[in-house]
């Protein structure tokens, strides 16, 4: 099997990760409940899964990173506590996943203003558009850091240069892990990440980071371990936004995962990641009829996802021709993120998506580009 979908979930998992995940299963312990010596254990494991999620975003305080299921709960979460009401209006690039982009449909029937900044022609979002939109009642900018379908990096920095005192709210599904973001903290004002991506964690583990003075709300309430004596729920971070029992194990996992990135160093796994898109991208064009979504050969504004067409032949045909006849998975459709397809001239047929991950070799990437070529030239009888 050539696994090429590590834009859905990493694979493998770094050893080191399967192996926490275990020992915390058998461990008798509820982190930051008893007092006991296993759930003192349990309680550093999640403190140590906070500090690496901290260090890998760059924000600086772990307090501030509070824990959810996945990013589309802490995306929720972040949208939830900002209080958007009718008269707001909320910025986002066209290139959103539907995690953040169904949440802010929801806003929008409640009377919030939405307005999506599509991308130039190279598929990239332009800073200066977010400015000209600006208008006194925007009340946040939402960004996916980089599109998981075309693989391209939002310039989130200068979109938050360019709105001033606007918050940002960034969505690094597929940043974390994958991009050096050592100057999140510096900057980003709520930061949605996953633990399952780039991360190389456990699926079941994601959260948020909160920069001190933005505004905070739980979707959930309940025990926190903390200030038992009060029916009323914790107001300080992380316990405000961690009601009911941590995922454990999975926290292990991703306390593991950090220490594999931060030991293997972030800047090496994006250089090995672009490597392969690049050798993947230039193979992958020679095909007749094949055209890449997003920035192509040669162009570091992206990460190591590529999305292909290929004229007269499905999406889910092509993947699965490439599962049938080389062992190759990827992801075709549409990738959960319908305005990207849209704004990228993809919709509604989608396209076929190869995500390449820090366990992928350089042969995998170049039987990838052959595996195009020779399907783009069979003969087309309305299939792959
Ligand atoms: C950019 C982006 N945002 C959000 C998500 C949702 O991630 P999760 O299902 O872990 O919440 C994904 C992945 O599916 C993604 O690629």
């Amino acid at each position: 099997m050539i696994y090429l979908d590590n834009a859905a979930t990493s694979w493998p998992k770094p050893e080191v990760v399967i192996e926490a995940v275990e020992r915390a299963l058998r461990a008798p312990a509820s982190p930051g409940r008893s007092g006991h010596r296993p759930a003192h254990e349990a309680s550093r494991t999640v403190h140590r899964a906070r500090k690496g999620v901290a260090r890998l975003l760059g924000v600086g305080d772990p307090e501030r990173v509070a824990f959810a299921p996945n990013v589309t709960w802490a995306v929720n979460e972040a949208l939830w506590g900002l209080g958007l009401g009718p008269g707001d209006r909320v910025l986002s690039g066209a290139l959103e996943h539907n995690s953040t982009a169904r949440p802010l449909r929801l806003l929008e029937a409640r009377g919030v203003a939405w307005e999506a900044v599509p991308p130039g022609p190279d598929g990239l979002l332009d800073p200066e558009e977010f400015r000209r939109r600006l208008t006194p009642e925007t009340r946040l900018v939402v960004l996916n850091h980089a599109s998981n379908v075309t693989g391209a990096l939002a310039p989130a920095k200068a979109v938050k240069d360019a709105v001033g005192g606007v918050p940002v709210l960034l969505d690094t599904a597929q940043t974390a892990g994958a991009v050096p973001l050592d100057d999140l903290g510096g900057w980003a004002d709520l930061v949605c990440f996953t633990g399952h991506k780039g991360l190389l964690g456990p699926t079941g583990t994601g959260g948020l980071y909160v920069r001190e003075g933005v505004p905070f709300r739980p979707l959930a309430v309940g025990g926190s371990g903390s200030r038992s004596e009060s029916l009323e729920h914790p107001d300080f971070l992380p316990d405000a936004l961690e009601a009911g029992t941590q995922n454990t194990h999975g926290l292990a996992g991703l306390a593991a995962a950090c220490d594999f990135l931060l030991g293997t160093g972030v800047g090496r796994i994006r250089a090995h990641e672009l490597e392969l898109a690049e050798i993947f991208m230039e193979g992958a064009l020679k095909a007749p009829g094949l055209a890449i979504l997003g920035p192509g050969p040669g162009d570091p504004r992206r990460v190591a996802t590529v999305s292909v067409v290929l004229e007269g032949v499905s999406s889910s045909d092509l993947a699965r021709s490439l599962e049938e006849g080389y062992g190759i998975m990827t992801r075709a459709g549409l990738h959960c993120a319908p305005l990207t397809h849209q704004a990228a001239g993809s919709f509604p047929g989608g396209a076929t998506r190869f995500s390449f991950g820090f366990f992928n070799t350089r042969e995998e990437a170049e039987t990838a580009g052959r595996a195009l070529r020779e399907i783009a030239g069979r003969p087309r009888r309305g299939g792959a």
